[in-house]
């Protein structure tokens, strides 16, 4: 007997938001609605990954038991939305801790970076049971070589289905066993060692943009405290560590990926004990005040998204949390117009490097 699909066929019965708020950009997409058609297994024990803004657990809702996602953005849309329709708020698992064994249905959202999702795939594949099963979800157009490439280095069945509306649901059976994805290291010219667990920003190299700013770290203003706010790696918190011996460091990133590497990264300098990490959206309910000096290096990403939202968001809560004399450092692509965005905030932004592609700004004097 088979037993009726419940399931609701897409989501407009439910009052779904993306965080950050864009009015501009819907919480779902054509690959979750396939899903929804798709979705036969009468399993309730659904296993959500990477489920961007928590639109997947709303709408599947009883029968998803556990969620694993690496970002702090999207457990904050998920608590959000969960609440808004009075769903359930499934088991969180921070991609850094350990799934449950014996897996039977995972469902997961095909990430931008193919080291994250090949992590993913082998941290599911070396946990589901023989007959269990893995849907990728994801839009045509983002679905790369090396995406295809690691579902078939983990599943020896791999069936794209036909795709529809530009999207892709791609079910995965029969786990193999191969070498998992590791780490990366790399360093600075000035020796500096980075280690970025899979999925963390610029895991290859150092980021030009952030090598940009290193050359005008000798013009940092000296300070007891700085905060590296959306800190990757810890490229720039640990950088002022080595120059700055007095002093301490607070590195937030809402990616529980870039967490672990800085962590690694700050061991593998021996400076864990000046660094304190935080996995946060932003800074969001943290309570820092007086912070004499902010390093950012901008995302204008959210996964496949372009948005300058998460960015503006950023600079304006650096501006709430400086001291008197505060100030935050940024460095971001010159087309991005950041100056006029950080004139918003403060009175004063001056121009601290010449770098052709790159430019480095230091904002003070935060207007009210
Ligand atoms: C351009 S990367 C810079 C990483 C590192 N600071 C560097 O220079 O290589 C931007 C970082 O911001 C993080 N990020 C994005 N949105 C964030 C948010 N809302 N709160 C905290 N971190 C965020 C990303 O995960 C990423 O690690």
């Amino acid at each position: 007997m088979t037993t009726p699909n419940l399931l609701p066929q897409d989501f407009s019965a439910f009052s779904l938001q993306r965080v950050p708020a864009d009015a501009q950009l819907q919480a779902w997409n054509a690959a979750d609605e396939l899903l929804l058609s798709r979705l036969t297994t009468n399993d309730d024990n659904l296993l959500l990954v990477n489920d961007s803004f928590g639109s997947l657990a709303v709408a599947l809702n009883q029968r998803v038991t556990a969620w694993w996602n690496d970002s702090a953005m999207a457990q904050q849309a998920l608590q959000e939305n969960c609440a808004r329709n009075q769903s359930n708020l499934p088991k969180l698992i921070h991609s850094t801790d350990d799934l449950p064994n014996e897996l039977t249905c995972a469902i997961i959202q095909v990430p931008k970076s193919v080291a994250l999702f090949d992590w993913q795939l082998g941290e599911l594949a070396t946990r589901l049971t023989p007959t269990g099963k893995v849907y990728a979800l994801g839009m045509v157009k983002h679905l790369s070589d090396g995406h295809q490439k690691a579902m078939r280095r983990w599943f020896d069945q791999n069936n794209p289905g036909r795709a529809v509306k530009k999207a892709r649901c791609v079910e995965l059976t029969e786990p193999l066993m191969v070498e998992a994805v590791q780490a990366q290291h790399s360093s600075t010219d000035d020796g500096l060692q980075l280690i970025s667990e899979p999925g963390c920003f610029s895991a290859q190299k150092p980021d030009p943009g952030a090598l940009a700013f290193l050359h005008c770290f000798n013009r940092l203003p000296k300070v007891n405290r700085v905060l590296d706010l959306g800190c990757g790696n810890g490229i720039l918190a640990l950088s002022y560590l080595r120059r700055h011996l007095h002093a301490n460091a607070v590195g937030i990133d809402e990616s529980a990926q870039a967490i672990a590497s800085a962590r690694a990264s700050a061991q593998a300098n021996g400076l864990s004990d000046r660094l304190e990490l935080i996995h946060n959206n932003g800074l969001t309910d943290l309570n820092l005040t007086d912070v004499p000096l902010v390093l950012c290096n901008p995302p204008f990403h959210q996964d496949t998204s372009l948005t300058d939202t998460i960015a503006e968001e950023l600079i304006k809560s650096a501006a709430q949390v400086l001291g008197k004399d505060g100030e935050l450092w940024l460095v971001g692509n010159r087309h991005l117009g950041y100056h006029q965005r950080l004139k918003r905030y403060f009175r004063i932004v001056e121009v601290k490097s010449s770098h052709p592609k790159f430019v480095v700004l230091a904002a003070r004097d935060v207007k009210n």
